[in-house]
């Protein structure tokens, strides 16, 4: 099983980021997750879309996201919402040619913040967006890392050992809903 993954930050030290990638080795036998970014993806502008596409670096995690078996979103809050750059990615993704890109794509959606509420306002932020792309949302659980800048450490390792369990089951459910 194939699981694409995509931070919805830009920033190097990224606390999502650093989630993705421990989420990439936590992954249950069997599965496999790819750490993929919205790097490279310019704002969304109707009138180059019209004179010249959609741009190659939306074309590649298109094709990525269509040709895995699920998507995994690791998303920042920003305002109590969603980071405009992640919403500009998937809005850029969701263009013509769409096809087996969203539609019935199994998606699953957690995020972390050195705040107390670990990104919920965002992830709720994100439930009418997928519903419209028809994303089938993972609810089997929720993932929510909190107090972020004392989870990882200085390299962006994993340390918390209670964050790196609920992780892990997180993952472990998740990749049972992509499995059915
Ligand atoms: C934030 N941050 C933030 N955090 C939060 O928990 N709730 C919020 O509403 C906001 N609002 C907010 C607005 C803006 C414009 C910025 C730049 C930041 C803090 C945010 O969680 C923090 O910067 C994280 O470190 C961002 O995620 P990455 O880049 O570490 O993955």
């Amino acid at each position: 099983m194939k699981i694409v993954g995509l931070s919805g930050s830009l920033r190097r030290g990224s606390f999502n980021t650093a989630l993705l990638r421990a989420a990439s080795g936590l992954m249950p036998d069997g599965a496999e997750l790819s750490v993929d970014t919205i790097h490279g993806i310019p704002l969304y502008d109707g009138d180059l879309e019209a004179a010249e596409g959609v741009p190659p670096a939306v074309a590649a995690l298109k094709d990525k996201v269509a040709a895995a078996d699920a998507l995994l979103m690791v998303t920042p809050e920003y305002n109590n919402s969603i980071p405009g750059p992640f919403k500009n990615a998937i809005d850029w993704m969701s263009r013509a040619p769409a096809e087996g890109v969203f539609g019935g794509r199994k998606v699953a959606l957690i995020g972390a913040s050195p705040g107390g509420f670990g990104t919920i306002l965002s992830q709720n932020a994100w439930l009418p967006v997928l519903r419209t792309l028809g994303c089938e949302l993972f609810t089997g659980g929720r993932l929510m890392v909190s107090r972020a800048g004392g989870v990882f450490d200085a390299e962006g390792g994993l340390k918390d050992e209670a964050v790196k369990k609920m992780l892990t089951d997180y993952l472990a459910g998740f990749v049972a809903f992509v499995g059915k």
